[in-house]
């Protein structure tokens, strides 16, 4: 097998390919980036080491796809991962790279006859449909209500079956968009490909930063003792993510990149599920137990744009129709964290701490 990975240098891309090439050590790996996320650099030596090879170039650019040598699959990993980009700004940088750029690597998987992975989002659901669900507040972290209107949320989480009408943040409208033209390609091109929407995903290797990777983030502030806010929904620190860890992530792509007939022409969520999902509160207090370290943590009551309240992922689809399912829990992901930034302190602390 012949794997490309656009953003093949960033935390998902990286991690994949370094996994790949250790249990297929046949299979030949391309990662291509251009290098844009601080700290993707670091992933180049590990890169060589590992006989993987590593291709600079900006998928915005036809002309750097095109200088590509052979590959029989992609997976497109590359993307301004952050749901805040563009709404304060020029929104342009986003789209461009999002949406422009993924069709240039749509069109290169039509020209070299190659299937597609397509790693999408959670926030393409729209912000205000799970704003309004009804929920709880319970003693460290807000949940969804047993009684809803609206199909496709429950206490288990957010379903494929949430009506997409509304807004959702460019980066979410930028990902649908990508999504829809996938499966034209699907039904006009012959394109095979697989699609799943992630919520939060962490593990070693994300360079967490305020507005992406919150937590890393979080771990690391832990780490060297720096001061850190709940901001939102009153700024006590309950809204609540599930987590994803990146080796359950891996898990699937293995699956997506060996039986990819299982996914064509569906859409899967897939994330850390109700069992493996935290709150800000609850996060603070296993990274407390697991570095020992007790940072100031502040409040600021208002809620930043495109933020929500919680996003949990209902995994039934994923699990009742391919059999696969997260088995990480949150602590496992806090401590693996842990264990890389401490093994890696010096070059990580310029651009985590
Ligand atoms: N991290 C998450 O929680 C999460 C959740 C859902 C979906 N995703 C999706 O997973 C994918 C990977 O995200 P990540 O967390 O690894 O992000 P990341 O920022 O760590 O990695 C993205 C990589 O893409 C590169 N890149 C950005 N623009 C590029 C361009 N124009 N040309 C070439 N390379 C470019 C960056 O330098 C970086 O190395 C993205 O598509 C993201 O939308 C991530």
């Amino acid at each position: 097998m012949k794997i490309l990975i656009t953003g093949g240098a960033g935390f998902v891309g990286s991690s994949l390919a370094l996994n790949l090439k250790q249990k297929y050590p046949s299979y030949t790996i391309v990662a291509f980036d251009n290098l844009k996320r601080r700290g993707s650099e670091l992933s180049l030596p590990e890169f060589k080491e590992h006989g993987i090879q590593y291709v600079h170039g900006d998928i915005r650019n036809p002309e750097d796809l095109a200088s590509i040598p052979e590959f029989d699959t992609m997976i497109e990993a590359s993307a301004e991962p952050s749901v805040l980009a563009g709404l304060d700004s020029d929104p342009s940088y986003v789209i461009n790279n999002n949406l422009t750029g993924s069709v240039n690597c749509f069109n290169l998987c039509v020209r070299r006859k190659a299937r597609l992975i397509f790693l999408s989002t959670s926030r393409v659901y729209p912000i205000a449909r799970i704003e309004a669900a009804a929920y709880k507040e319970e003693a460290t972290r807000f949940s969804f209500s047993k009684e809803q209107k609206e199909t496709g949320i429950s206490p288990e989480g957010i379903s494929e079956l949430l009506n997409l009408d509304g807004e959702r943040s460019f980066y979410g409208t930028t990902k649908l968009a990508s999504e829809l033209l996938i499966r034209e390609y699907e039904a006009f091109y012959g394109l095979d490909a697989a699609v799943t929407r992630f919520g939060v995903i962490a593990g070693p290797r994300q360079m967490g930063k305020t507005d992406q990777g919150v937590v890393t983030l979080w771990m690391a502030k832990h780490f060297w003792n720096q001061s850190l806010k709940y901001i939102g929904y009153g700024g006590t620190g309950k809204q609540v993510r599930d987590i994803l860890h990146i080796n359950d992530l891996i898990r699937l792509v293995d699956l997506q990149l060996h039986k990819i007939a299982l996914f064509k022409g569906k859409v899967f969520n897939a994330g850390g599920g109700r069992k493996a999902s935290a709150s800000l509160q609850e996060m603070t207090a296993f990274c407390q137990e697991i570095t020992g370290n007790k940072p100031a943590i502040g409040s600021e009551p208002a809620n930043r744009p495109a933020d929500l309240r919680i996003y949990v992922t209902d995994n039934t689809q994923i699990t009742t129709q391919i059999g696969w399912a997260p088995e990480k829990s949150v602590k496992d992901t806090l401590q693996d964290v842990y264990k890389w930034i401490r093994d890696n302190e010096r070059a990580l602390k310029p651009i985590l701490g």
